[in-house]
């Protein structure tokens, strides 16, 4: 294995590049204000450096792009189909695949089927798209993470772990019978891009099989938790990532999976499982909803690039440096003593921003004000990851006010440069220099889910 060397660098060369194109401030302030101070209604063409999102903006490989030629384009039982199914069980291990859209797509699959009226799907932190279909199913998320997950200054090494204790109690409090599945997330996004240990998910499991209860993965950042696993916990640096996500989904019995993540494709997902009747369930349900249960939405060609991106990203020198060029960028932040989450996580840096403006109430918005900033600095574009995106309670419509009120830098893979981290590490700088003239947003139109996509807001 590589993983002895001291230092990393990309396990590849670039061959086809993309020109970048750089505005004034006046521009970028006139496109800030038409987009209502979001930075998910900014057209791209404005944007310098796009650290919005890791979803579906990885570049893909030559070999990812020849498949595009390769595709099958036949409406039923495709050869691409029959790939990603190999490819599946050979890197997760489970039997039954659907092919979906994106990870939402799945989501929706997994939630319709097992989630009935009045349950409770624990799990480790919420994500947005995953909780909304829980409760459009019926459902109602418990976070059951250790509480050191909720506290960006805590440098507990596996803080996507899951509080057992608290699991214990839930579903004693619920009833096993109410607790459909529990839900896994590897490196947890909302939590900074954070893993959980094998050790923690093995006695989830043993916990779980006493109440009958199955565990599904969202296995959209399984890799990169993977990554951490062998890096972190004793008894795994001999072994390959690729062997540790093997190793963690045998302790589960499915997955939902944004393939535009960790798989490396602009589009694609799937559902996994080794629950023959979930399978039968999501077949019918996906045709009503995706396409057929062969396709799921997508084209040959997406399917054969999935299929191979999946093969390709579980490789060890590819995520060291990916995560290696995270790292970089955190660590040059913590330098120059930019508040951030630690330990630096493993899809993005986190910027703390109720630390970064001491001086501004939650709800005036820190972390989407800190995003719109930094967009008017420099035209790097960040995410909001706060009370926007934590939306309100189902029940009350007041806003669900998370602890962690954090500003994403998320760095596609295979995309940027270290010459583009110091560039943003500069940015996010000028923008600390500059914090006390920041008197935070107000919020004007907020849509009905997932309001942080397309609200707007104006200064306070
Ligand atoms: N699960 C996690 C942990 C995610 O981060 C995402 C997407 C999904 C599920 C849904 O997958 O987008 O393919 O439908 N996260 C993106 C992000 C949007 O920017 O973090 P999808």
């Amino acid at each position: 294995m590589s993983v002895v060397k001291q230092s990393w660098a990309e396990p590849f060369k670039i061959k086809s590049v993309e020109p970048l194109t750089m505005s004034t401030r006046e521009e970028r302030e006139r496109v800030l204000r038409l987009a209502g101070y979001n930075t998910f209604l900014v057209p791209s063409k404005h944007v310098y450096i796009d650290l919005l999102t890791d979803s579906g903006t990885s570049a893909m490989s030559d070999s990812m792009w020849a498949a595009m030629m390769l595709g099958d384009e036949a409406y039923a039982g495709s050869r691409n189909f029959e790939h990603l199914v190999n490819a599946v069980r050979k890197y997760y291990g489970f039997r039954h695949v659907v092919p979906t859209h994106q990870g939402r797509g799945a989501e929706h699959l997994l939630s319709r089927s097992l989630i009935k009226p009045g349950d409770t799907v624990p799990g480790n932190m919420y994500f947005t798209t995953t909780r909304l279909h829980q409760e459009l199913a019926g459902g109602a998320f418990a976070d059951v993470i250790i509480a050191e997950a909720h506290d960006p200054h805590s440098t507990h090494p596996f803080k996507g772990n899951v509080d057992l204790q608290r699991l214990d109690d839930l579903i004693r409090s619920v009833g096993a019978d109410r607790v459909p599945y529990v839900s896994i997330a590897g490196t947890v996004n909302m939590a900074g891009g954070q893993p959980f240990s094998m050790e923690n998910l093995r006695q989830v499991r043993s916990l779980t099989s006493k109440y009958g209860i199955p565990i599904y993965l969202d296995a959209t950042r399984l890799l990169e938790n993977a990554y951490f696993i062998q890096r972190q916990e004793e008894g795994y640096s001999n072994w390959t990532v690729a062997e540790i996500v093997r190793e963690i989904c045998a302790l589960a019995d499915g997955c939902t999976m944004s393939g535009k993540k960790d798989s490396l494709v602009n589009i694609g997902g799937f559902l996994a499982t080794n629950d023959k009747r979930l399978y039968e369930e999501a077949c019918n349900l996906v045709i009503v909803y995706e396409g057929l249960h062969t396709y799921g939405g997508l084209a040959g060609r997406d399917l054969e690039a999935m299929a191979r991106g999946i093969a390709e990203s579980m490789s060890d020198d590819h995520i060291r440096a990916r995560i290696g060029q995270v790292e970089y960028l955190g660590e040059t932040l913590l330098k120059r003593k930019i508040p951030v989450v630690v330990p630096i996580g493993g899809h993005a840096v986190f910027l703390n921003a109720r630390s970064f403006y001491d001086h501004l109430p939650q709800d005036a918005f820190p972390a989407q004000t800190l995003a719109a900033n930094l967009y008017l600095q420099s035209g790097i574009r960040a995410m909001e990851r706060g009370i926007v995106s934590a939306g309100r309670n189902a029940e009350t419509g007041d806003h669900n006010r998370p602890a962690l009120e954090l500003t994403r830098l998320t760095l596609p893979r295979r995309v940027y440069t270290q010459a583009h981290m110091d560039v943003t590490a500069e940015a996010v700088g000028e923008t600390y220099a500059e914090r006390r003239k920041t008197t935070g947003l107000k919020i004007t139109f907020e849509p009905k889910y997932l309001r942080f996509f397309r609200a707007r807001f104006r200064p306070r």
